[in-house]
């Protein structure tokens, strides 16, 4: 039996892309879903497949630039389960591309507020049950980019994610609870783009190695979900 089997997972960006194939693959592993977006509308038919699968699922809606919102869904989560055992920070955005030395401020502002205080927020306020319940694991995505100007919002998000991990980790030490970093690869979703090599569904089963981790694995590691790819020849 998985170990896995029962435990409540949090997915925020459980519509589509990365977040879709994260909570198919977590449904497998015998966890019960509380899965995000912007609206509900947009995850009822991966709510309608996983509950004709027999899965318990369930989903919250909250736009993750408005921390009102984000803290109302994570006040719902707790009424209603009390916390979770799974937190996969998923959920981000990209900038638009600008040429160099001419983004707005606004484009920093956004991205940063979905893709890291939101994200930080989440973790803020799940992690501390997760401590005094003695187990949990964290994963937050981050990305492999690298050296483009036009992309800067999103790239610097993305370091602040890993930097905030890095900080937070040693602390967890001892406490059952794994936060981790995972980076999907560059794959053709709606983020990624059509130009991306890799189909979305290669982030598996990459992108639950984190959340599989055994009881005293350490904090703080950065894993490639394209590393653990077992379409390809090797
Ligand atoms: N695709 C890649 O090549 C790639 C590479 C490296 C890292 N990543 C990372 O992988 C993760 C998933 O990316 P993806 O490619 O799967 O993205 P995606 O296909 O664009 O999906 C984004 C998800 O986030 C939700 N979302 C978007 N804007 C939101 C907002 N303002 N508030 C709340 N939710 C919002 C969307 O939900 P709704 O639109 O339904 O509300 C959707 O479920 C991200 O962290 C990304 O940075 C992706």
């Amino acid at each position: 039996m998985s170990k896995l089997k029962n435990k409540w997972a949090l997915v925020t960006g459980a519509s589509r892309g990365v977040g879709k194939q994260v909570a198919l693959g977590l449904a497998e592993q015998g966890c019960r879903l509380v899965l995000h977006a912007r609206k509900l509308s947009n995850l009822e038919p991966l709510l309608q497949e996983l509950r004709g699968r027999g899965v318990e699922a369930r989903g919250v809606a909250a736009e993750l630039s408005d921390g009102a919102q984000v803290d109302a869904m994570i006040d719902g989560v707790l009424r209603d389960l009390g916390g979770v055992d799974i937190l996969y920070n998923n959920a981000a955005i990209q900038a638009p591309w600008r040429e160099a030395h001419s983004t707005p401020s606004e484009d920093y502002r956004r991205v940063f507020e979905i893709n890291v205080i939101a994200l930080v927020r989440l973790c803020d306020r799940f992690l501390p049950i997760m401590v005094e319940r003695g187990w949990g694991r964290i994963v937050n995505v981050t990305s492999g980019i690298e050296n483009i100007r036009e992309l800067l919002p999103y790239s610097m998000s993305k370091a602040a994610v890993d930097r905030y991990v890095r900080d937070v980790t040693p602390s967890l030490e001892g406490t059952g609870v794994i936060m981790s970093l995972v980076d999907p690869g560059w794959l053709r979703t709606d983020l990624g783009g059509d130009k991306a090599p890799n189909a979305v569904e290669t982030c598996m089963p990459g992108a639950l190695v984190p959340v599989l981790l055994e009881d005293g694995a350490p904090s703080g590691r950065f894993y490639r979900a394209q590393d653990y790819r077992t379409d390809l020849a090797r």
